[in-house]
């Protein structure tokens, strides 16, 4: 207490009358007040500077091409945030789309849009909008560049992704791996190796049913071959048709029987 006191003293307060207790005088207290402001304005100026300064960096601003632009439009013309987050920012019904590009791809973006159910039959529902084609093309740049921007490590990747990548006991496959827009697209209706969707049929043997002509032909064009099929007609180019079916075909090669399948039970072999 007396050291205190002694302090008090010695930085030149002055006391309240006869009690001892150090208190500012009034132009102290004005000084106080200035400084104190005056200092925590500029430094609250200084970082605003500096964080305006780096926007154009981080959110790529020469990457804001028309197409951007009007897929932001959309993005507000249709309430999108009703149900999903951007940056955070919106429902939580729905997946946060910071990083869909990244996550889907755009080929299974445009197809999941322009039916959403088609992809998850039954399940909690996204709105079929009856987009274009350009709108959907829109909506797309517009969610990779929000992709891109540099959100300083936002949305944070789950800790344990990388340990829940497919291991050898979920797939029984064997053999080159599937060409990457088999796994973005296609393997999210069609099960290979006991892994994917099961809104179409498993594709393992599928060299059995079908030749590659046969092949080739379907995936050009499900729908010309079947009205109405729940496979939609996906965009891809020749080389791509190609790659999936020569990869689909080798896969006679490998494993036959995807792990995660039950095997049909007919009749118990002992009576063959
Ligand atoms: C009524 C709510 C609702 C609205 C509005 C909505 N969505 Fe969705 N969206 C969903 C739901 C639910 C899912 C998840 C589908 C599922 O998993 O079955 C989804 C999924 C998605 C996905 C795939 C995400 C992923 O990682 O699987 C994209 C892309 C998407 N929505 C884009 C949009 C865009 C673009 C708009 C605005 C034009 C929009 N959504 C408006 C409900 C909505
Ligand atoms: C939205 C779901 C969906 C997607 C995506 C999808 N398919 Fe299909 N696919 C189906 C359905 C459903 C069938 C069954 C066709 C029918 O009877 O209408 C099918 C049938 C097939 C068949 C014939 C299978 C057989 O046993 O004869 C092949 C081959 C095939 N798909 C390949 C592909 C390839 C390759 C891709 C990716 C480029 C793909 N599919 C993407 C739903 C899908």
């Amino acid at each position: 207490m007396g050291t205190c006191f002694y302090l008090a003293h010695a930085s030149g307060l002055s006391y309240l009358p006869n009690q001892g207790i150090p208190m500012l005088s009034k132009s102290q207290a004005r000084i106080f007040f200035l400084g104190g402001t005056g200092v925590f304005t500029a430094i609250f100026l200084a970082l605003t500077w500096d964080s305006m300064r780096q926007i154009p960096k981080l959110t790529n601003d020469d990457k804001i091409t028309p197409e951007v632009a009007r897929g932001k439009e959309l993005w507000e013309a249709n309430n999108c945030m009703g149900c999903h987050t951007l940056f955070g920012e919106g429902a939580y019904y729905a997946p946060e789309l910071t990083k869909v590009v990244e996550r889907r791809g755009k080929p299974w973006i445009k197809l999941f849009i322009q039916d959403p159910q088609k992809m998850f039959p039954g399940e909690r529902k996204m709105v079929k909008y009856n987009f274009d084609g350009r709108q959907i093309d829109d909506l797309i740049a517009f969610l990779e560049w929000c992709g891109e921007v540099d959100l300083q490590g936002f949305p944070p990747k789950p800790p344990l992704q990388n340990q829940l990548k497919p291991t050898a006991t979920t797939s029984d496959l064997s053999g080159p791996p599937a060409p990457e827009l088999f796994k973005t697209i296609c393997q999210a209706c069609h099960m290979v190796g006991g892994v994917g969707g099961v809104i179409g049929p498993a594709l393992d043997e599928v060299h059995k049913r079908k030749s590659k002509e046969e092949l080739l032909e379907w995936i050009a064009d499900p729908q010309r071959l079947k009205p109405g099929s729940a496979m939609p007609q996906i965009d891809m180019t020749p080389e791509q048709r190609e790659e999936i079916v020569t990869w689909l075909l080798g896969l006679s090669n490998t494993s036959p029987r995807p792990a995660g399948q039950l095997k049909p039970i007919s009749q118990p072999e002992i009576y063959e």
